[in-house]
């Protein structure tokens, strides 16, 4: 179905549809010079799990536009392992934020600690690799209404900063 200026009219989706926990078992290989886990492969994890979040609600590529309120809040050890949960918090036209929350669980107790947590936008691409509409946000509760909110004025500051509006 399209409008009457040809823009497509998409059905909202939940955010809970496209939410998704990746989980890898940290190892030597993951190790930074001080023997923990190196930030960068946290990094990693976290945009593959908001990238396959955009997709899957877009059911399209879908590309990092940009990253922040990125913390490091406890040093994840060696032996834990990674939990990486993320969840669409909002959408505007094309882009689409992610919110991400990463726990590193000890496999002996069970007992899971929050490491990181941050917020990743992408932008959904079409055949010609150009930015393409995405579907809205379905709110279905109170919660995820605040979440939306505050996204949209994360977004608003993140232009401004990057001198787009
Ligand atoms: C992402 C990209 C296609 C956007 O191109 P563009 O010319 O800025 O496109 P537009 O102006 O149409 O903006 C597209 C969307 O991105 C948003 N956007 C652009 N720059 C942004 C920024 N710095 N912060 C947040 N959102 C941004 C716009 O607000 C718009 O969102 P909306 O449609 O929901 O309003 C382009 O910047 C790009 O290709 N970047 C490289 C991506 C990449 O290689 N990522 C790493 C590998 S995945």
């Amino acid at each position: 179905m399209t409008t009457p200026n040809s823009a497509p009219i998409l059905s909202p989706r939940s955010p809970d549809e496209s939410a998704l926990t990746m989980t890898q078992f940290m190892q030597p290989e993951h190790s930074n010079s001080l023997g923990n886990v190196h930030g960068g492969v946290i990094l990693k994890l976290c945009d593959e799990c908001g990238g396959i979040i955009a997709s899957r609600h877009s059911r399209r590529p879908a590309v990092t536009v940009t990253v922040d309120s990125v913390n490091f809040i406890k040093p994840v050890l060696l032996g834990r392992l990674l939990l990486v949960h993320g969840r669409i918090s909002w959408t505007g036209r094309t882009s689409i934020e992610v919110e991400l929350r990463v726990e590193a669980e000890y496999l002996l107790t069970g007992e899971r600690t929050l490491t990181n947590n941050a917020y990743f936008v992408y932008v959904a691409l079409d055949e010609q690799r150009k930015p393409v509409q995405v579907p809205p946000l379905l709110l279905a509760t109170e919660a995820d209404k605040r979440r939306f909110d505050e996204g949209a004025l994360r977004q608003q500051r993140r232009l401004a900063e990057a001198g787009r509006r």
